[in-house]
């Protein structure tokens, strides 16, 4: 197939934030005393915020008020945010870089699709302000992944019809969401075992031999 798009997930596939969010939701889990681990954090891969909060409330007896989940998802994402400041342009590997580049060189169109409302501070962060043709993130859709959403969206900033578009991806809910969008899709990480993607990349530059 010859793609003339690639929209690439961003936490996960272009850098790794899942340290600080289980290190920011692991400090509301600890005041809510709730138990949370790796193994819960791993579950909130490609989910919205609110949605990652009624994740971790599974442990907890009783339903709690929307104000009160907006607090604590507000709480989260101040913490999240004071912990992405860590971030460099160091937490850009060379390989996803080089990567990008090439892909750039040989015509493509690039983009970025995540459920995330903070990937411009990211972007930013790790010295990508400006460099995708299109960013779709958690600002411009109502339904996060698997819903197709953000990268329908992402395909229309970018003048693409789905079909030319391949998605990459690390989480299993965004695999199902770049099918529904009539997308083929490139696994990475955890997404691989969910053997539902088109293709399985050991790593970003395995991308090159796919977008020939
Ligand atoms: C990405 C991450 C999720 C996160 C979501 C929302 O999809 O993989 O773990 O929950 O973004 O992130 P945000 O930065 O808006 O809280
Ligand atoms: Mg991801």
């Amino acid at each position: 197939m010859n793609y003339a798009a690639v929209i690439f997930d961003l936490d996960g596939v272009i850098c790794h934030t899942d340290q600080y969010h289980y290190q920011a939701w692991k400090a509301i889990a600890d005041e809510l005393d709730i138990s949370f681990n790796k193994k819960i954090n791993n579950r909130l891969r490609g989910v919205s915020r609110m949605e990652s909060l009624d994740i971790i409330l599974e442990k907890q007896e009783g339903t709690m008020s929307t104000a009160k989940k907006e607090h604590y998802a507000a709480k989260k994402n101040k913490r999240y945010k004071e912990l992405l400041k860590e971030m460099t342009t160091a937490d850009l590997s060379s390989e996803v870089k080089s990567s990008l580049l090439e892909l750039r060189a040989r015509g493509m169109k690039l983009a970025i699709g995540s459920s995330s409302k903070n990937a411009r501070f990211i972007l930013g962060r790790i010295g990508l302000d400006g460099f995708f043709d299109a960013i779709s993130d958690g600002n411009n859709i109502e339904h996060s992944k698997p819903d197709p959403e953000v990268f329908l969206k992402a395909a229309l900033f970018l003048g693409m019809e789905e079909e030319a578009c391949l998605v990459v991806e690390d989480a299993e809910a965004g695999i199902r969401a770049a099918k529904a969008a009539n997308m083929d899709s490139a696994a990475i990480g955890d997404a691989v075992i969910c053997g539902q993607a088109t293709y399985k990349l050991d790593r970003i530059s395995d991308l090159l031999e796919i977008c020939k």
